[in-house]
């Protein structure tokens, strides 16, 4: 078996095959998300700057490829629950570690949102973000539309940022090896510093991940990243063969927010490959360390309730239906308000069927929760489509970017009718629309950050910068999500 050949390979440091491409004895690198997917994945982003900065000193002497420490969750929980700001929060972290590479993730053309921006304000987002202390940018589509990439990518070279594109990886008919190794050429080709394997479902299998990552090396010549949960309990042997296969990089989390729905745990990883040709190089010593600090916030988090001991469990349904575990409790969620809890799986079945009629999209924030919620209405109408939501609208229209396998067009026709369809990039039919967003902000933006967070979350920024213009912010007080009601479809699931 090529496992074999490839393990004696590394074993003995001798290598090339028949391509000339060479498995060396190289270390594998490691990039931390303690301070972003841990807590988001197991705490709801509920980390405070003031539970990082005593650990900072000792992250940043660990030697880790970055340290993963913004995005989307962690900008709107700081305004929205932590009375903090953003920006003063990453340009505080990089005071503290300013070895290690700051890394944050980003969703290309909506930036840290659910629509599209025009590309004058992703460039200012791109440049500020930079400014303020990223240095790695993980950039992504929920469709993997390149063009839907392309604006921030060309940013990210142009202020000096390690360009990181990501593909999210899923399972369909038309998401083969060769589709995505053909879309790792395309992102290499359009500037990609770094591809990453985005499984934030944990759906990559271990031998999966073995032969795609061989195939990507093989293809590409940029560094391989890979991004896992250990949702289903089969992460860290994901990371393992993805090691054997010579993957550059690969994400963890300290074992104190680690696993569950969370990432793999460092400590394990690092321990496993020590000794070995892969060997991290990392201390375990510091990460122990490290560590330590980061039981006592996990412990205050769990007193505190936010952290559920429940996210720790491993969780196979996954491995049944391929349906993200976020987006399996969200559609739990619907049908509880619906009163029509037993008819989840009857929901479940109707997914796959969905996905198809749609053409395959992968199941991320934001399609997931488009093809979720439609797979509930078809089942509760008690009639496929008789009710078409404006977002499964919008995506049939294409106004996400270009779906990636053929479209059922009987379904389209009745949930569009002959509206036309969008087959440019859709940020090319968006105005610049900076100017405009400076204009709203008005008095309430005191520099161009705070524009971009109202760009990004006008609902809950305005109110943000109004409390801490007036000096208010540090004085607790539970903030709560100001639009109840039926929040479901933009609940942020794991990414
Ligand atoms: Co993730």
């Amino acid at each position: 078996m090529n496992f074999r050949n490839n393990l004696s390979r590394i074993n003995t440091g001798k290598v090339a095959s028949k391509k000339g491409y060479k498995i060396m004895a190289k270390k594998l690198n490691i990039t931390d998300t303690i301070l972003r997917d841990a807590h988001q994945s197991q705490a709801a982003t509920r980390m405070k700057l003031a539970d990082m900065l005593p650990a900072c000193e000792i992250l940043d002497s660990v030697g880790y490829w970055s340290l993963e420490c913004w995005g989307g969750a962690t900008f709107d929980s700081c305004m929205r629950f932590l009375d903090e700001d953003p920006w003063e929060r990453l340009r505080t972290l990089k005071k503290a570690m300013p070895n290690t590479k700051l890394q944050m993730l980003l969703r290309g053309q909506n930036l840290l949102g659910y629509k599209h921006y025009a590309d004058d304000v992703v460039d200012a987002f791109v440049k500020k973000a930079i400014e303020n202390g990223i240095d790695v940018i993980r950039v992504f589509d929920a469709l993997n539309d390149p063009r839907n990439m392309e604006a921030s990518m060309k940013a990210i070279k142009k202020y000096g940022g390690i360009c990181e594109a990501a593909f999210s990886y899923t399972k369909s008919p038309v998401h083969s090896e060769e589709y995505f190794v053909n879309l790792a050429l395309k992102l290499q080709e359009m500037g990609a510093d770094v591809i990453c394997i985005k499984d934030m479902a944990n759906l990559l299998l271990p031998f999966e991940a073995f032969s795609l990552v061989k195939k990507l090396k093989e293809a590409v010549s940029i560094p391989i990243h890979l991004h896992t949960h250990n949702t289903t309990g089969t992460g860290d042997m994901t990371n393992l063969m993805a090691a054997m296969a010579g993957i550059d990089i690969v994400d963890c989390a300290l074992s104190p927010m680690a696993n569950g729905t969370s990432n793999p745990s460092t400590e394990s990883l690092v321990a496993t490959l020590a000794g070995h040709d892969r060997d991290t190089g990392l201390d375990l010593n510091k990460l122990s360390e490290a560590a330590a600090h980061f039981r006592n916030v996990a412990d205050k988090l769990k007193a505190e309730g936010i952290l559920d001991p429940k996210v720790l469990n491993v969780d196979t349904k996954t491995l049944l239906y391929q349906v993200p575990g976020g987006m399996l409790s969200n559609l739990l969620s619907q049908l509880k308000q619906a009163n029509a809890e037993d008819k989840f799986y009857e929901v479940l079945a109707e997914v796959p069927r969905v996905r198809a009629d749609f053409g395959y999209p992968p199941l991320v924030t934001p399609t997931s929760q488009i093809v979720g919620t439609q797979a509930v209405l078809n089942v509760l109408m008690g009639e496929r489509y008789k009710m078409v939501s404006k977002e499964s609208k919008g995506l049939l229209r294409g106004e996400y970017g270009a779906l990636p396998g053929e479209v059922n067009e009987e379904v389209r026709r009745k949930a569009i009718g002959d509206a036309e369809v969008i087959t440019c990039r859709p940020a090319d039919l968006l105005e610049p629309e900076l100017e405009k967003y400076r204009a709203e902000a008005g008095d309430l933006a005191k520099c161009e950050e705070d524009i971009l967070s109202i760009a990004m979350f006008p609902q809950v920024a305005p109110k943000f910068l109004e409390k801490r213009n007036s000096g208010n912010i540090g004085k607790k007080e539970e903030a709560k999500a100001e639009e109840g009601g039926v929040r479901v479809l933009y609940v942020d699931d794991r990414s």
